[in-house]
């Protein structure tokens, strides 16, 4: 969380840096600031609230900066207001710091030094820091931070300005990503959190490491070990591709990421099959076919939605691979003790690579001798270096904050893994012909639920003033409800519950009554009788009853009082359809009560707290 954007160039600073930190805004929106020189002294220009209000006090502000640094923040440490907004200052203002990530130990730090008189200005950890650096006695500024990385314990990507070096910024970082970026031709040198926020130009580009310190200036940067060694890294060009990050007609980039779906979908598939002989080929995996036979159970992480995808794919493998496979939520993973042996695969799922109890939870399970396959859409994000090897989702750049087709795209890719470990194992040739042509089948199956989009549309408007809701299923369809209820909840702020429906008599059927409107996937083949049940025992209470079921099923047409049709799937994959039909419901039913879709409250994109 929190995203860093920094410029040095031929640009005005400000404008450089406002456009950056506009495509960073997913991963936090309390406050954003920006640092500079003018006329010889460090400057900088803070607002509370979103990036438009410091876009508004820039417009008034007289500092021109030739080379910036600038922060939007995700509050952790201290209140979301301009005084805890970054950047910070060190106590005689030399130095300028923005931060992204958490200095575990910031209160010993301060107390340390307010007994040497400091005083601290703010609540921030961040601001621990720009005193640290500041203090350190002799030396460059090099070993002034390799001083500082050695007293500070947690996450951090750090951009600073030292009154010293008025034409470089400085930057470190510790398992938090930071990117630096070189304009071939004219040397304009950029600093991101992530390439997104970089300019739509060929550049050259290089991942900071951990604990590496960089000093970056017009057409040069130099890196450093924590030590002050220094480092000789590897530049790749970044052949820019404007239109991933444009909104392209859409009213918000979570609409343009549902409808991309039968793309993204078709991505995650793309090259990976081989029909013929009904095999799966991931590119590039460390892990040989024989590791992959000794495996004797798997353990499946992840957080938020991406938990939801590692349910689903559970499921499946145990069903179809005939492989014990079990989900586990990171956060409370990491702090189990858990039982792992080298024949235990623990795959851990997340869109950016960078939630923090995910890689947490990694790092225990890799302690404990479990080796880790990542399913990852951030290219060498921090899972991805972390995990023996990774299976990429390629869905291009997810913007909005609520995940949808990184979602959908994690599904698919871990359907071909199911088959994968199905086909080294027991099912035949022809079952696994059968699974790819229906794997072929998804794009065009998600093409016609977009085309019903007006339909779920009408119905979110219908159900619009409800506040409650109860999304229920069984089997694959019950994590479907989840992930349903999440959506729902995180972008509307309607509280939504999901259950599975057997479970509905020992305890929630208490709720139901006509203000309780009940949101039911029927999409299992396996369980449908059943659910027709559960529907029944709904609709005697008087809950507003809506269904998702398959075409033609008349049965739960008969009892709902508003059915959406999904075309037939196995029930393998009908998680994926139902998904994006009620990704769409979420999406209308937030438009109707108009809340902010793409950037709700409360939340960012990369999750790199605990
Ligand atoms: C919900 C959502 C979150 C993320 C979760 C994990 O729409 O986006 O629940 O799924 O924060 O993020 P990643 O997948 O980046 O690890």
């Amino acid at each position: 969380m929190c995203g860093i954007y920094a410029y040095i160039g031929y640009e005005e600073s400000c404008l450089e840096c406002i456009r950056g930190l506009k495509k960073l805004e997913y991963r936090g929106y309390d406050s954003a600031g920006i640092a500079g020189f003018y006329k010889g002294s460090l400057k900088a220009v803070k607002a509370a609230g979103k990036l438009h209000n410091l876009e508004e006090k820039l417009l008034s502000s007289t500092y021109k900066f030739s080379l910036a640094i600038s922060h939007t923040r995700w509050a952790t440490h201290g209140k979301p207001n301009e005084n805890n907004a970054h950047p910070h200052f060190d106590e005689k203002q030399h130095l300028a710091v923005v931060h992204n990530g958490i200095i575990e130990n910031h209160a010993a730090l301060r107390y340390e030094m307010v007994q040497q008189g400091i005083r601290f200005s703010s609540e921030t950890d961040t601001e621990v820091i720009a005193q640290l650096i500041a203090l350190a006695s002799g030396g460059d500024i090099i070993q002034k931070v390799s001083y500082a990385l050695s007293k500070l314990r947690g996450s951090m990507a750090v951009a600073l300005l030292h009154k010293d070096y008025p034409d470089t910024v400085i930057a470190f970082s510790r398992e938090c990503p930071l990117i630096i970026a070189l304009e071939p031709i004219s040397g304009q040198a950029m600093l991101a959190s992530d390439s997104n926020a970089l300019p739509a130009m060929d550049l050259d580009i290089t991942y900071l490491g951990h604990d590496e310190i960089a000093l970056i200036k017009k057409g040069e940067v130099l890196f450093f070990d924590k030590d002050g060694k220094p480092l000789h890294k590897r530049q790749e060009r970044l052949v820019h591709d404007a239109h991933l990050i444009s909104k392209q007609g859409f009213d918000h980039f979570m609409l343009k990421e549902i409808f991309e779906q039968p793309d993204t979908i078709r991505a995650a598939f793309r090259g990976r099959l081989n029909e013929e002989n009904a095999a799966v080929e991931f590119e590039g995996l460390n892990l040989t076919p024989t590791d992959f036979l000794n495996i004797k159970r798997v353990l499946i992480l992840g957080c938020g939605t991406s938990y939801h995808a590692g349910c689903i794919a559970a499921h499946l493998l145990e069903e179809y691979a005939r492989l014990p496979a079990q989900p586990a939520i990171a956060s409370e993973f990491r702090y189990q003790n858990p039982i792992m042996s080298p024949d235990t695969l623990v795959i851990a799922i997340s869109q950016s690579g960078e939630t923090a109890d995910t890689i947490a939870a990694v790092r225990e399970a890799r302690a404990k001798g479990a080796k880790v396959l990542a399913i990852c859409n951030i290219k060498d994000s921090l899972l991805t270096r972390e995990a023996d090897s990774t299976i990429y989702l390629k869905a291009g750049p997810e913007i909005s904050v609520c995940s949808t087709k990184a979602f959908t795209s994690q599904l698919t890719v871990l359907a071909l893994f199911g088959l994968y470990m199905a086909r080294l194992r027991h099912v035949g040739r022809d079952d696994g012909k059968r699974f790819i042509q229906e794997v072929y089948q998804l794009p065009q199956l998600v093409l016609s639920i977009l085309e019903k989009a007006p339909i779920l549309q009408e119905l979110a408007i219908k159900y619009v003033g409800y506040n409650h809701f109860f999304f229920m299923g069984r089997q694959a369809m019950f994590y479907t409800a989840l992930e349903g209820a999440l959506k729902l909840k995180e972008l509307s702020y309607i509280e939504a519950s999901g259950y599975p429906a057997g479970e509905m008599k020992h305890g929630p059927i208490a709720l139901l009554d006509e203000n309780l409107p009940v949101i039911a996937f029927a999409c299992n083949r396996q369980t449908h009788d059943k659910l027709l049940s559960n529907l029944q025992e709904c609709k005697a209470r008087g809950s507003p009853l809506i269904v998702f079921a398959f075409e033609g099923d008349n049965e739960s047409a008969s009892l709902a009082n508003d059915i959406f049709y999904i075309p037939f799937i196995s029930d393998a994959l009908s998680a994926i359809p139902v998904s994006v039909a009620s990704q769409l419901f979420a999406y209308y039913t937030a438009l109707a009560r108009g809340t902010d879709i793409d950037q709700p409250r409360n939340l960012a994109k990369s999750v790199t707290v605990e």
